[in-house]
């Protein structure tokens, strides 16, 4: 069985949880069951990446299966090839595309218009999808649950807030407050997504635009750094506006038991100050390490395992 992961809104509930919790198993250990079996799969960024390229190729070798790797110069679609040429000969040999582009996810489903090759989205524009995964079993693992929570997220709404949010509304009884400088917050589209699907019971996720009336008593603050993947932005004075959204230690004023979440690569004085990326609040490294037991758990996915 093939199954293809582009965006949270790829999996129900059930495969949701499935590969969350499959993610803890992972970091508490060995786990019996598929492996990759020998699957060839494909790993192609065409952005820089520490984490998620190595939590998904390092992933692989532990399930047992074995890489083929590109760079961002590598293939034809650099000479002219279409998209769709591309994908349809990558599926001839290859059982998993691991991919980021930080580009349209379009992209991804006109390699995804088949069923032999599986699909894994590594960041696009809009969303990052294995990201959220990860977070949401650094979660499990910390707080036994991602049911019931309240998080604080603050800074840029970008593809790893938006998968966050569409991750977290199908929990019941998590709040999540978005806090995201005016004009860099989710965008439309993912708030009407938001709403079209609706939220697990008692689920709240609302933003605002200023950081007045936080809220208190959060279990985890989490910030993502402002310059995704290095992107420029178009404002020049795009610092102004962010600047009242970096987390510092005044967040645990009213926040004492929060742990602090970071999707890392961190940029210290900038959205957070380093005392609280380095200090005991901060689960920030053990989130990174989660990436690879959580990327294990999609390969397996993909592949046909869970439900
Ligand atoms: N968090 C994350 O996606 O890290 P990389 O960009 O290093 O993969």
């Amino acid at each position: 069985m093939t199954r293809h992961l582009i965006s949270i809104d790829d999996l129900d509930d059930e495969a949701l949880h499935w590969i969350v919790a499959r993610g803890v198993q992972h970091a508490a250990g060995p786990v019996d069951g598929t492996g990759l079996d020998g699957a060839v799969v494909g790993v192609y960024f065409r952005r820089t990446s520490t984490r998620t390229r190595t939590a998904f190729s390092a992933g692989t070798l532990r399930l047992g299966g074995r890489l083929v790797t590109y760079g961002p110069g590598d293939l034809q679609t650099n000479t002219g090839e279409t998209t769709e040429d591309t994908g349809r000969v990558l599926s001839l040999m290859l059982d998993v595309l691991v991919a980021r582009t930080a580009d349209d996810p379009a992209e991804m489903r006109a390699w995804a218009g088949q069923r032999r090759m599986a699909v894994i989205n590594a960041m696009s524009a809009d969303e990052h999808p294995t990201q959220a995964l990860a977070d949401l079993s650094t979660l499990q693992r910390r707080f036994g649950a991602v049911d019931g929570l309240r998080l604080l997220y603050v800074g840029e709404g970008n593809n790893t807030a938006s998968a966050l949010a569409l991750a977290l509304s199908r929990y019941p009884g998590v709040t999540l407050d978005l806090r995201t400088p005016p004009g860099y917050g989710l965008t439309p589209q993912v708030h009407e997504r938001l709403r079209r699907a609706g939220t697990a019971a008692g689920t709240v996720i609302r933003e605002r635009h200023d950081m007045d009336d936080l809220p208190t008593g959060v279990d985890v603050v989490y910030t993502t750094r402002w310059e995704t993947t290095g992107t420029v932005k178009p404002d020049p004075d795009w610092r102004t506006v962010y600047a009242p959204f970096q987390v510092s230690a005044r967040l645990w004023d009213d926040n004492p038991k929060a742990v602090f979440l970071h999707d890392l690569p961190a940029h210290r004085g900038d959205e957070v100050t380093a005392e609280v990326l380095d200090g005991p609040h901060s689960l920030a490294f053990d989130q990174a390490a989660m990436k690879m037991y959580s990327a294990m758990a999609v390969l397996e996915w993909c592949r046909g395992a869970g439900r």
